[in-house]
């Protein structure tokens, strides 16, 4: 009886579905915020630097995201060839975090350290002088633009609402420390920090 009237009146069938659906997000999703392990920073990870801060925003603005994933998965073939499985106490820091899974280039999530900055000058130039068969574009322009640090304090202050730890001291350097850096040395800096809290290999 009681469930005709639930079938017959489509809003309210509507409303008891979403109660469902809430409770099921909610089992899954609020345990998550309590949990050590995906809350809490793994041992050695620290903030971004200044200079990495606007690196990460120079690798947001040019859609590196759109081509390489920074989540390695726990799958022989992933750690084989990219290292050890990201872990989510990695990721506290990005606001938003970079994961992805679209693949076009190689994840990135433990690049730090892979290869020289001078690889990835030439890299970031022309991908096809150091991978002949690249189909990655060039991003020669970033070594010609100067960042001038206008924004970098306010973007670190607005992360360290969110829980970021930075220090009075570090936010007031901010603007020193990335300002006539060429957008080319930002990227590389934050390229050459990823993964670098957990031992790769
Ligand atoms: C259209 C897709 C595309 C975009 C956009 C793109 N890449 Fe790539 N990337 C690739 C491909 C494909 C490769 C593999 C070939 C190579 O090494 O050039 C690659 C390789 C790389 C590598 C070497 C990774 C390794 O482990 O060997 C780095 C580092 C890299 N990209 C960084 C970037 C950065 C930084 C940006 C943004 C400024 C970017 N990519 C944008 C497709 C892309």
């Amino acid at each position: 009886m009681s469930h005709e009237i639930v079938e017959k009146n489509v809003g309210l069938l509507a409303i008891l579905i979403v109660i469902v659906i809430s409770f099921g997000g909610l089992a899954e999703i609020v345990p998550l915020y309590f949990v050590k392990d995906t809350t809490e920073p793994v041992e050695g990870l620290k903030p971004y630097t200044a200079l990495q801060l606007e690196g990460r925003d120079i690798y947001i603005r040019e859609a590196c995201n759109a081509c390489h994933s920074q989540m390695i998965r726990p799958f022989r073939a992933e750690t084989e060839r990219y290292g050890h499985y990201s872990v989510a106490g990695e990721f506290v820091y990005d606001h938003p975090f970079l994961w992805g899974s679209k693949r076009t280039g190689p994840d990135l999530a433990r690049v730090g350290g892979r290869y020289s900055d001078e690889w990835h000058v030439a890299h970031l130039t022309n991908p096809r002088d150091v991978v002949p068969e690249s189909n990655m574009p060039a991003f020669h322009w970033l070594a010609d633009a100067k960042l001038d640090g206008k924004n970098t304090a306010a973007k670190m202050k607005a992360l360290r609402a969110v829980g970021v730890p930075y220090t009075d001291e570090d936010i007031a350097g901010a603007a020193d420390a990335v300002k006539g850096k060429t957008e080319m040395q930002a990227l590389i800096a934050y390229l050459q920090n990823l993964g670098t809290a957990v031992s790769s290999r």
